[in-house]
């Protein structure tokens, strides 16, 4: 089962998911890492679940057209749309205080 590390505000989070996890749906139904992960559209619309993943980025995807136009050059600093991603490996991110938008 993938391990999460998710740091926020100086605090970090952890917990374990099943594989294929998405943050963003578990989130909606209040499970880990509920309530610490900001999320809006679930739909990589509105950049309110942009993280910077610090460790395990390589068992990741490329990112897809709507993290491309919603993050712009911040997908180059690691940035990702977590509702568009399914987690299936240890991760580790972190989410900015303030959402991050390019647009
Ligand atoms: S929750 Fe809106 S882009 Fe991910």
């Amino acid at each position: 089962m993938p391990n999460i590390k998710f740091h926020k505000k100086g605090q970090i989070y952890e917990g374990s998911v099943e594989s294929n996890t998405n943050l963003v749906v578990r989130a909606g139904i209040k499970q880990f890492p509920y309530p610490n992960l900001a999320f809006k559209c679930g739909m990589g619309k509105c950049a309110t679940c942009a993280c910077q993943v610090l460790n395990g980025a390589e068992h990741l995807p490329p990112p897809n057209w709507k993290e491309k136009k919603q993050l712009g050059d911040k997908v180059d600093d690691g940035y990702r749309l977590v509702c568009q991603l399914w987690v299936t490996h240890d991760i580790e991110l972190t989410q900015d205080v303030e959402p991050v938008n390019a647009a």
